[in-house]
């Protein structure tokens, strides 16, 4: 049977160390860490995220802000209030929760936050130090794999890591840091993605497995080597009559079946899910103690 990578726990663990943190803080009579989210529009995964963000600042002892604007609002405003923000030294940390309304343009967006204040590692700025293996805000998702696979003692250093997509936010990040010369990373790294000819015998060659592509169920047990170590990034919403919710989630990564061949593998929920919070709320600690720039 293989380890469950359990990132509830993990995620509840990282959050307890940035309180006692934000304890010592307050009797050095330091900078509590605030935390600010911009949030455009109504969309109800969007508000659920970002809601969750705020009740995680709270829980550590960080202080945060919620600016909700109108889905109308147009980008020289939107602008304007990251600009109020990246100005604010009251604010160590900035997030504009994506995706945005589309006459909003996220490249311009995104370049307007500040790099010391973008704990997302979202910027052109930490993107290239992060690849560049400086001190960089990393982006939480996958700073946050890369934590599950220290506090797991997973070994990385000549392993074949393959990572199926290759989005901005997780995929192209990732393959970077595993194969970065250090730990958890000195990989042999496949970035696979939607045009990859035979994914599957790709899959199958991989100690590590890193899944990010957004379909649901996706990797079967035929892709899978016996004894890898799978990464589930996925996260599915589908109708289930048996729950009192009516519905399930589920992950890129069929579970039951994948998780009777590999080592090592994270559940979807309770996996990756919980680390990305706790990684934002870390980059945010960092930036309120100036230890990236
Ligand atoms: N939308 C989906 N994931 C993220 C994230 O990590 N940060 C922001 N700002 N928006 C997101």
């Amino acid at each position: 049977m293989s380890v469950v990578i359990d990132g509830k726990k993990t995620s509840e663990e990282i959050k307890g160390e940035i309180a006692q943190r934000v304890a010592e803080i307050k009797n050095e009579g330091g900078k509590i860490p605030h935390l600010a989210a911009i949030l455009v529009g109504s969309d109800g995964a969007s508000q659920t995220y970002v809601g969750a963000k705020v009740k995680s600042c709270e829980q550590v002892g960080f202080e945060s802000t919620l600016v909700r604007l109108d889905e109308n609002v147009t980008e020289i405003e939107l602008l304007k209030v990251v600009e109020d923000i990246n100005q604010n030294p009251e604010i160590d940390g900035l997030i504009v929760q994506l995706p945005l309304p589309k006459h909003i343009s996220v490249e311009k967006v995104t370049d307007k936050i500040k790099p010391e204040k973008d704990v997302d590692g979202f910027t052109p700025s930490n993107v290239g130090r992060m690849a560049l293996g400086w001190p960089a805000y990393v982006a939480a998702t996958p700073y946050g794999i890369v934590e599950l696979l220290k506090r797991y003692k997973i070994e990385t250093a000549g392993k074949h890591c393959v990572v199926i997509g290759r989005s901005h936010i997780v995929g192209s990040p990732m393959s970077i840091l595993m194969a970065r010369n250090e730990y958890p990373g000195n990989c042999t790294v496949t970035l696979t993605h939607s045009r990859t000819k035979n994914l599957s015998e790709i899959a199958k060659t991989a100690d590590i497995l890193i899944v990010a592509l957004g379909k649901p169920e996706f990797v079967t047990s035929e892709m899978v080597k016996e004894g890898a170590v799978v990464i589930d990034v996925g996260i599915h919403r589908v109708d289930d009559a048996s729950k009192k919710s009516g519905f399930k989630l589920i992950g890129d990564v069929k579970y039951e079946e994948v998780a009777q061949k590999a080592s090592a593998i994270t559940p979807v929920p309770g996996g990756v899910g919980p680390m990305t919070i706790a990684s934002l709320l870390y980059n945010t600690l960092l930036a309120a103690e100036k230890k990236i720039y």
